[in-house]
């Protein structure tokens, strides 16, 4: 990214891929917002802009046009009455922060940009960061209590983005539940405010993902047009508010939720905001799609120091949770690890069900050894055996829960999230460990560590279960017990931190019953996501479109994305070649009883993996568009194509087909070479001009039909 300021102009600009956004200062040093959007030359284009915006703030002359001020940082400045970014109630029982801009400092892709309030000692630091070429810029905010009182931040959001005003806009936002995650919602702007967010403590995404799309005039489609989006790196609760003002003036904020929440600045405190990353695409859904991929793969996923794993395939997967629930002992583990040896799986992981007593969900959780009556000779046997035979082993932990019914639980009942006069609500038999506290944190981390190192494990399993009920942390002192979902997301990411920098090379998946912290904040710090705890594969038709606009596929994963039919969700049985191409399509994960599956289903299983093993290193760094949507038809298409475009494959599924639906169009290809000669595995040939404008038949009847076509660059015609 390029960062400039024009001291004549007293104008930042900031400029990246086709993107540009901009900001000034005025005669008396408010920071106003000017422009985000296409590529803009420099200063030059800025200047008329400018002019006619950045005059002093406390001038009344022109009261009616300077009501549509954006300030930079909102912060209910003179006549801004959009949702703030900052909020404090200051020790004389004073609101609000009038920021006024006193220096900055550009270092590389990193703008810093401090603010102090005009009367109170509270500074702030606007970050500004850039990605190289892509169209995005996070941004985060670090703020100083400079005083030597108490200072107590109401709402700790991020940033604000402002849109060009005066213009229509259509909200795209993913929502759902557990087992339907990432729902595509689609509605134009109208003069309100639209809050999206979560409120759970535990969960960041299952009912809503953190990110938000607006694109102009409701027009755009996957390959055209102009979209604004932004995500939050936050994995707890969160708030994104989505704002129409008089006059069409559109603004979104983010950060973390403050339901229920503020946080305590003490003197010489500072507290940094978790980063909201906004983006822009002039080519509709699709290139933001490319954008947050490349951003993924080439900076923000865990890339581990023995192999980058970013850029790493990933291991073909056994998992027990689907086949044998809690039913896991040495003998059909090590049954199992016979059958997943010679079918070329590489990584085999014990899920849920290892720990004394947890032959249920109603003991067990928060005792982290193995169970000696099931596992008589410890875990180390089971993880010998995986690799002795060349495979990699994993555990599943649920580390932020307890059991009543456990040591754990018995020996610090004050652990948990508690009230101290309200009954507790047990959700799955559980309770959620206090992770606010630093104890606790600690504790996490000293078992987790040691988890890894006696059992040698390269993949780790973290799963999370219920969410909170009662907000309560009665030993806190009360005026820091409303940080408590603060803090207990802060120290959540501390954690995993540390696991990533400690086990490098450990594989780590971000399973929170399913997608429930599908966001952004984890990222950085997971190689796989259970997408959701839906593999039924036709419901995947719907559920992976969501999921592949924000998500690489290598991340895709799952306790088994090959499930076992019938399929928990439906009971739906549907024939194994249709799941398998599931697998395909991301971290391939094999969830059925291989102690009682037939020679054929073995036989398809190990071709499958054969299969996959050839063609995983281009699918699962490709960018994914979605060709055909299970939303509008009864079959979905999905294109994976490399990201030097010299190579695609294309996934169809389709069920409850019809007659009218025999004839299928010609699917037409996106994002290929036009001039490229491309092949297909069957030997047809075709340049990527007509791929992408004839296209091609995947012929599909009935139910459960699916069809995989691999084409490869042969040529290139000058
Ligand atoms: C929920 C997860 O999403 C599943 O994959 C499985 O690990 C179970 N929990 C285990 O309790």
């Amino acid at each position: 990214m390029k960062i400039q300021y024009s001291e004549s102009l007293k104008v930042f600009h900031l400029n990246a891929g086709r993107m540009s956004y901009a900001f000034g200062l005025t005669d008396d040093n408010r920071m106003l917002h000017l422009y985000w959007g296409a590529e803009l030359r420099g200063f030059e284009s800025l200047k008329p802009l400018a002019e006619e915006v950045l005059v002093s703030c406390s001038d009344t002359a022109g009261v009616d046009s300077r009501k549509s001020l954006n300030f930079e940082l909102p912060t209910r400045e003179p006549w801004d009455y959009g949702d703030p970014v900052l909020w404090a109630l200051h020790p004389d029982g004073e609101r609000g922060l009038r920021l006024v801009y006193q220096s900055h400092r550009i270092e590389g892709d990193h703008m810093i940009v401090i603010a102090r309030d005009a009367c109170y000692p509270v500074e702030v630091e606007m970050h500004y960061r850039g990605w190289g070429d892509l169209p995005l810029l996070s941004r985060w905010v670090v703020v100083k209590n400079l005083g030597d009182a108490p200072l107590e931040m109401m709402a700790l959001k991020s940033a604000a983005w402002h849109l060009p005003s005066g213009l229509d806009y259509r909200l795209t936002h993913l929502s759902g539940d557990w087992g339907c995650e990432y729902t595509r919602n689609q509605l134009m702007l109208t003069q309100s405010r639209i809050v999206l967010q979560n409120n759970r403590v535990t969960c960041s995404a299952a009912q809503q993902t953190p990110f938000f799309a607006l694109d102009l005039d409701g027009a755009s489609t996957e390959t055209a047009g102009d979209v604004f989006f932004g995500l939050l790196h936050w994995s707890g609760d969160f708030a994104i508010t989505i704002e129409q003002q008089h006059g069409k003036r559109v603004s979104v904020t983010g950060g973390i939720n403050d339901f229920d929440s503020s946080y305590r600045l003490q003197p010489g405190e500072s507290f940094e905001t978790p980063w909201f990353t906004g983006g822009y695409s002039d080519r509709g859904f699709e290139h933001m799609s490319e954008s947050l991929y490349d951003w993924q793969l080439d900076h923000l996923m865990p890339r581990g120091k023995a192999t980058d794993k970013a850029h790493a395939v990933r291991p073909v997967i056994y998992n027990s949770w689907y086949p044998y629930l809690f039913d896991v002992r040495e003998d059909n583990c090590l049954a199992l690890i016979e059958k997943c040896a010679p079918l070329g799986v590489e990584l085999f992981v014990i899920d849920d069900g290892w720990m004394p007593k947890r032959v249920n969900d109603r003991a067990g959780l928060g005792d982290w050894i193995p169970d000696k009556a099931r596992f008589p000779h410890g875990m180390g046997v089971i993880s010998r055996a995986c690799h002795d035979r060349g495979m990699l082993f994993g555990l599943w932990v649920e580390p932020e829960m307890v059991n009543p019914d456990s040591d754990l639980y018995r020996a610090h009942p004050d652990w948990v999230i508690h009230s101290a006069t309200r009954p507790m609500a047990l959700q799955r038999n559980q309770l959620v460990l206090n992770l606010a506290r630093d104890d606790v944190r600690d504790w996490a981390i000293a078992w987790l560590d040691d988890l890894i190192d006696s059992y040698q494990l390269d993949y780790l399993k973290w799963d999370m279960n219920r969410y909170v009920s009662e907000n309560g942390w009665p030993d806190a002192p009360v005026e820091e017990r409303q940080s408590l979902a603060i803090r207990y997301t802060r120290n959540l990411m501390t954690i995993w931190k540390h696991l990533n920098e400690k086990h490098p090379d450990v594989l780590f998946e971000n399973c929170a019953s399913g997608g429930g912290r599908s966001d952004f904040g984890m990222v950085p710090y997971a190689d796989r996501i259970n997408r959701s705890d839906n593999a039924d594969p036709v419901d995947l038709m719907v559920i992976h479109e969501g999921f592949s606009m924000l998500f690489v596929p290598k991340t895709a994963g799952g306790a088994g994305n090959i499930a076992p039919a019938a399929h928990h969700i439906h009971n739906r049985k549907t024939p194994l070649p249709f799941r398998v191409h599931w697998g395909m399509t991301g971290s391939m994960s094999i969830g059925i009883n291989l102690l009682t599956a037939s020679e054929e289903d073995m036989e398809t299983l190990r071709q499958a993996v054969l299969d996959f093993k050839r063609l995983r290193s281009d699918l699962q760094d490709s960018y994914v568009y979605r060709v055909a949507s299970a939303t509008k038809h009864p079959y979905a298409v999905f294109e994976y194509v490399r990201r030097d475009r010299r190579a695609f494959t294309a996934f169809a599924f389709g069920h409850g087909l019809r007659c009218w639906d025999l004839k299928l169009p010609r699917f037409r290809m996106h994002g290929l070479i036009p001039e490229g000669v491309y092949e297909c595995e069957d030997g047809r040939r075709m340049t990527g001009d007509a791929l992408m404008n004839i296209g091609i038949p995947l012929p599909m009847k009935g139910d459960y039909a699916s069809v995989m076509s691999v084409w490869r660059m042969v040529d290139e015609r000058k």
